[in-house]
């Protein structure tokens, strides 16, 4: 399997990079890095971090993308991950540095590239792909499979009761990518709060098998476990982004999915970042209003996942 993964990395975007970075048979050709949780110049020294802890330094590419979302002020999750989107946990900088090439013009060179060979995993703010799609709109039939970790599914979000963080903070660019005409699957947060809790027992479970990666693992879950603790009252801490390549990287792992008509608001008021996804229990649209306007589905919203196996696929990566 060959991927390209966008990321903002902090705290579970780092896992999700050591599922792919240590998975057998996955080739990771580039990390892509947009703004989002932490600083920005910070993202780009974690996936580095990582790529040295898990034994990949120098191998993978990290390319540089948008500082910014296309049109609004950026906004960090440091609140969640800690300063340095790591715990605070003081890493010291890696001896890989970042690569050559902008990250929207490293994913149109490379999957132009190789058509209908490359999965995009994308767990940041969408501010890069959309990027990407205005270079180069082919992309979008040419890559193999989106994976987005985004939006809600008729639930509540993490930012605002009617938003998700990555939607929230860049809706104009996840519009633009979710028309653009990709083969799309969509991680929600509704999904993440139902299968994308690891428990404490499972938790110390991966920090006992003692080994540098598990130990890494302990060391930046830190804070994001006591804010999911404390803050949202969970026993346990949850993983998205982790959520999102496992899937990516292991269909089997899916035990429910719906193809969906899927759209983002960037408008409203109370609903910036908003995702819209049909449902069965509606009425056709026309029926409701005749100003409405039926539309085919866009996506595959994941509904639920084998919660075993993703915990079995994190341990895995960590021994
Ligand atoms: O809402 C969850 C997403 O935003 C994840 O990608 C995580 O990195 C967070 O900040
Ligand atoms: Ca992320």
């Amino acid at each position: 399997m060959r991927l390209i993964i966008d990321t903002d990395t902090a705290g579970d975007d780092v896992f999700s990079l050591m599922l792919a970075l240590t998975r057998p048979g996955v080739n990771v050709e580039a990390i892509t890095i947009a703004h989002g949780n932490v600083g920005f110049a910070q993202h780009a020294e974690n996936a580095l971090t990582t790529l040295e802890v898990c034994g990949r330094a120098g191998e993978v590419p990290v390319h540089l993308g948008a500082t910014r979302p296309l049109t609004r002020a950026p906004l960090s999750a440091s609140y969640v991950f800690g300063a340095d989107g790591m715990s605070d946990s003081g890493f010291p900088p890696a001896a890989q540095r970042t690569a050559k090439g902008a990250a929207p013009e490293e994913i149109v060179r490379r999957i132009m590239a190789a058509p209908g060979e490359i999965t995009l995993i994308a767990q940041a703010p969408l501010t890069n792909l959309a990027l990407a799609v205005a270079l180069e709109p082919r992309i979008a039939q040419a890559c193999r499979h989106l994976w987005i970790m985004g939006g809600t599914d008729n639930g509540i979000g993490n930012v605002t009761p009617a938003a998700e963080y990555n939607f929230y903070v860049d809706p104009e660019a996840a519009k633009i990518v979710l028309a653009a005409g990709f083969d799309v699957s969509i991680v929600t947060w509704t999904l993440t709060l139902q299968d994308g809790l690891f428990t404490l027992d499972q938790l110390e479970e991966l920090e006992a098998l003692d080994t540098p990666k598990s130990l890494f693992f302990t060391a930046v879950n830190r804070t994001s476990l006591a804010f999911a603790q404390q803050t949202q009252g969970l026993g346990g801490s949850l993983h998205p982004d982790l959520l999102t390549c496992a899937l990516a990287l292991d269909e089997g792992l899916i035990r429910a999915a719906d193809r969906c008509v899927v759209d983002v608001e960037t408008q409203g008021e109370l609903s910036r970042g908003y995702l819209s996804v049909s449902h069965p229990i509606l009425p056709d649209v026309e029926l409701a209003d005749p100003d409405l306007v039926r539309k085919a589905p866009n996506a595959r919203v994941i509904k639920a996942v084998d919660r075993a196996g993703l915990f079995a696929a994190m341990r895995a990566a960590l021994a």
